[in-house]
């Protein structure tokens, strides 16, 4: 028993002294001239003497965003540095420029990175997962040149490319309206009557009614319907993305892996009931129809259908994956929005004022999305909480030759890694002029208001972000979905400000953020939010 102990306190103590070392070493390499090799820099390694552990101090584990906003080393040099962690190298960009210039290389692709969460986090079989260690050709419409993947193969176009008309095409408009109906529709709806009411958990009402009003414009009114527990599942599954990505085994992990199952088989009984109903003739001149809820699904089945190996397992891990990237981030963004707006009696006023001015219609509450978009402080609110609120890294895999960054030497087949959150955090952005006493931490609309030259009206303004803000990616690397989260943030404040009153009575402690879901983007808050709530009269 001595002995172990003596050996655990020793391995402890040798532990600390690496990192410690290791970390000593780093910022030395980080001050000394860079190498230069054929005309190009190499970035400094942070050096890691145990493989095993990488150069990430343990802090990484137990307050991944306290680490990340006071690695100055590591995350927040103009230059771009490299860090092994187990066998991998790590190429990191940080800095406004730097990571303007990475956003515009096109042969970086998250492509490696869809493959890992499919095969970790959704059970990808092995079968399936060979079409993506054979498609070489890339995400656009010609593929490359030295790719020789038959055309219904190639996975990663063909995803990218369902996407972006469901995103950014002929799908987004009437998306959009089916979603403001349902979310209009179901938020009108809640059981919450005029006098004062408890809710213990406010999280719930987000995570809940507005995944679902979401699946119902997107995939039709039948999932929810008959699964009213894939909302929960799939946040459930969220919750514990980290477990999953790791690979811990399914007795460790039971719940993760029910919801998990239960969410899949929702989706599998969808996909087979949509088959058996599907009309041809109740499309309608959008391309859309009631059964498939949407053109993508049927898009995407017809052609997963013509891959090897995609039967409806496969099918309704691609479907959960991808509902996962579009809901999670975007719901989560709507909650804190609602938060700091019924949290400030002061910002409310304004809010309910910007958003009464867009109303068409007052007994079905219906907004002009468009205007609503342009208000000042609804876009202020919702600009300042993705700021603060997002917790993610943007990871990308190049095995297109070498790059060439800004003079920056990143040899094949590497991962590149940089974040917002440095640049989000930045006293030096954001603390200048009229910010310089609301510290960075503080939830502060100011930063992107100013009056306009009348001296009257508000309006929206960037210029004290200096392209520092940038939740969504940017250039040829930027969230698709970046219209409809804008949108479905917005459109949600203003519902929930214009239907109820609503009073937070949760701690300030419960309202911490999570760090659960830490560098997927948007987290949630650490502990129940309880509030009191009641309907408005109109
Ligand atoms: C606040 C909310 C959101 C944030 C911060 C966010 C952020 C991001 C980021 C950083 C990426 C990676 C871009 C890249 O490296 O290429 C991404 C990808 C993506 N996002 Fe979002 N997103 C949000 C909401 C949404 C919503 C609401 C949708 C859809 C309705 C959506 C759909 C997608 C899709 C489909 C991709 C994959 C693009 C690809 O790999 O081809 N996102 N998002
Ligand atoms: C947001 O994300 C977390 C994971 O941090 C999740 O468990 C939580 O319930 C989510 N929902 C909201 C509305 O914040």
């Amino acid at each position: 028993m001595v002995m172990i102990e003596i050996y655990v306190t020793y391995l402890i103590i040798a532990t600390i002294g690496i990192c410690l070392v290791n970390y000593w070493y780093g910022i030395h390499a980080l001050h000394e001239k860079p190498r230069v090799k054929r005309g190009m820099k190499i970035p400094p390694l942070v050096p890691s003497l145990i493989p095993p552990l990488g150069t990430l101090p343990l802090k990484m584990l137990w307050n991944p965003r306290g680490f990340v906003l006071s690695a100055k080393h590591l995350l927040w040099n103009s230059r771009p540095v490299r860090a092994r962690i187990l066998t991998q190298t790590l190429y990191i960009f940080q800095g406004t420029e730097t990571i303007g210039s990475i956003l515009k290389e096109r042969s970086l692709s998250l492509f490696a990175v869809h493959a890992i969460l499919l095969r970790r986090v959704f059970g990808l079989p092995p079968s399936a997962l060979r079409i993506y260690a054979h498609d070489n050709s890339g995400g656009f419409p010609r593929p490359y040149p030295e790719s020789n993947v038959e055309p219904q193969n190639r996975i990663e176009y063909l995803i990218r490319r369902t996407n972006q008309r469901l995103l950014l095409g002929a799908g987004f408009a009437p998306f959009v309206k089916r979603f403001q109906s349902t979310l209009t529709e179901r938020l009108q709806a809640l059981s919450i009557r005029s006098h004062w009411v408890k809710l213990d958990d406010f999280v719930q009402l987000f995570n809940n009614d507005f995944t679902a009003s979401m699946m119902d414009a997107l995939c039709g009114k039948y999932l929810i319907r008959q699964h009213p527990n894939f909302a929960i599942n799939l946040f459930t599954l969220d919750d514990n993305v980290w477990k999953m990505l790791v690979g811990v085994p399914r007795f460790l992990a039971p719940r993760a892996y029910a919801a998990r199952d239960a969410a899949l088989g929702a989706l599998k009984d969808w996909n087979t009931w949509a088959r058996e109903h599907f009309d041809p003739a109740a499309v309608n001149s959008d391309g859309d129809d009631p059964v498939w809820g949407s053109k993508y699904w049927r898009d995407r089945v017809d052609a997963f259908q013509q891959i090897e190996g995609f039967d409806a397992d496969v099918i309704a891990m691609h479907d959960l994956a991808v509902i996962w990237g579009m809901t999670t981030n975007g719901i989560n963004t709507s909650f804190w929005t609602c938060l700091e707006a019924f949290k400030d009696q002061e910002l409310l006023k304004l809010v309910r004022a910007e958003a009464r001015a867009c109303l068409i219609s007052e007994s079905d509450v219906k907004f002009d999305i468009d205007r609503l978009l342009h208000q000042p402080v609804l876009q202020a609110i919702y600009a300042e909480t993705l700021r603060l609120r997002i917790n993610g890294f943007f990871v990308w895999y190049q095995s297109r030759g070498d790059l060439n960054v800004d003079g920056w030497h990143i040899p094949n087949k590497n991962w590149i890694l940089t974040t917002p959150m440095s640049g989000h955090m930045d006293p030096e952005i954001w603390c200048r002029g009229a910010g310089v006493d609301h510290p960075v931490e503080e939830f502060w609309v100011g930063r992107w208001l100013k009056y306009a030259d009348d001296g009257q009206t508000l309006i929206f303004t960037t210029e004290m972000a200096k392209g520092a803000w940038m939740p969504y990616g940017g250039a040829l690397h930027i969230c698709p979905g970046r219209y409809f989260a804008k949108t479905m943030i917005i459109l949600g404040m203003a519902l929930m400000t214009t239907l109820y009153d609503c009073e937070v009575l949760a701690d300030e402690k419960n309202l911490r953020m999570s760090m659960r879901t830490f560098g997927f983007g948007t987290v949630g808050p650490v502990g129940k939010v309880s509030v009191r709530i009641r309907r408005r009269v109109l």
